[in-house]
């Protein structure tokens, strides 16, 4: 499919999507959040994709949601719109692992956006906040509730109340990003990790997406059982039975997400 916002790439397994408004600092509007969707899906859809990486440019991954495109909104408008809504659902609906590869600007929407992928690599000159308040407005798209399952309420409520940024350092040593590398490293890190987890089994790596997303979902005892239930059921394929073969026999595993 052609899109006007984002750049799709193909390749190895892995499919890379670039958010692509450097006018604007990659701001979300309607348009691109649906094209990242729709690019999303058919990754998720094609088997040519194993893993995928979420990336922006090097000044900004994105600054936030089109705040042009909001500022005359009304709440009915917003509301019968459903604003961000559809989006976030399609993108949590998404089963294969995605890493979000930030460089620059993570803001409101941006942050949001990266938080909604299943780790974050950063580049040493990513800077994440939540500043909606800046706006007069909260976060709409899991800043006040993600943020906080990401780095706890202390900082969560320090960022959403101020709206001051926080540089890579910090990002890394409160827990939002896995990673933080030189910019220059930053896709060479993000194909990296994609390339290893494209070598996995597929149906392995869905259920690690599937049961670690559980955890932020159920109570404990809850979360457990799910678990323990998805891992019996892996051992109804024959990847299971190849990577323990593999393992005995001390070769590599050739997994066939059967
Ligand atoms: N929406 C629309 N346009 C944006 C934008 C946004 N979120 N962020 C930046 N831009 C545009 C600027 O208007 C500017 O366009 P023009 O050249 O046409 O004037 C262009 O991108 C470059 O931006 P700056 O000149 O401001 O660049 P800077 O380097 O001086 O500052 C910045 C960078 C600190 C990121 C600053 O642009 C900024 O503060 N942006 C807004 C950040 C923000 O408030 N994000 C939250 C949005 S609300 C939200 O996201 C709600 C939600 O939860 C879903």
């Amino acid at each position: 499919m052609a899109y006007e916002t984002i750049i799709v790439e193909i390749a190895d397994d892995i499919a890379t999507i670039r958010l692509n408004r450097p006018d604007a600092l990659n701001a979300l509007n309607q348009k691109l959040l649906n094209e990242v969707c729709t690019a999303l899906e058919e990754a998720d859809a094609s088997d040519k994709v194993r893993c995928i990486v979420l990336t922006g440019s090097e000044k900004a991954f994105a600054a936030g949601a089109d705040i042009t495109e909001m500022a005359d909104k009304t709440y009915v408008d917003m509301t019968t719109q459903a604003y961000f809504q559809s989006q976030s659902r399609r993108i949590e609906a998404i089963r294969k692992p995605i890493i979000a590869a930030v460089s620059g600007y993570a803001l409101g929407g941006g942050c949001e956006l990266a938080m909604m992928c299943d780790f974050i690599i950063a580049a040493d000159t990513a800077k994440f906040g939540q500043p909606e308040i800046n706006l007069g407005v909260i976060p709409g798209m899991g800043g006040t509730q993600r943020l906080a399952r990401y780095v706890g309420k202390s900082k969560a409520m320090d960022m959403n109340l101020t709206g001051r940024f926080m540089d890579a350092e910090e990002a890394l040593s409160s827990g939002l990003v896995s990673r933080v590398v030189p910019a220059k490293k930053l896709m060479e890190e993000a194909q990296g990790a994609a390339q290893k987890i494209a070598a996995k089994s597929m149906l392995a790596a869905m259920a690690v997406k599937d049961t670690v997303n559980r955890a932020f979902e159920t109570p404990l005892a809850e979360g457990l059982n799910y678990e323990r239930r998805t891992f019996y059921g892996l051992f109804a394929t024959q990847d299971q039975k190849e990577g323990m073969a593999a393992f005995r026999d001390k070769r590599e595993a050739q997994f066939r997400d059967k």
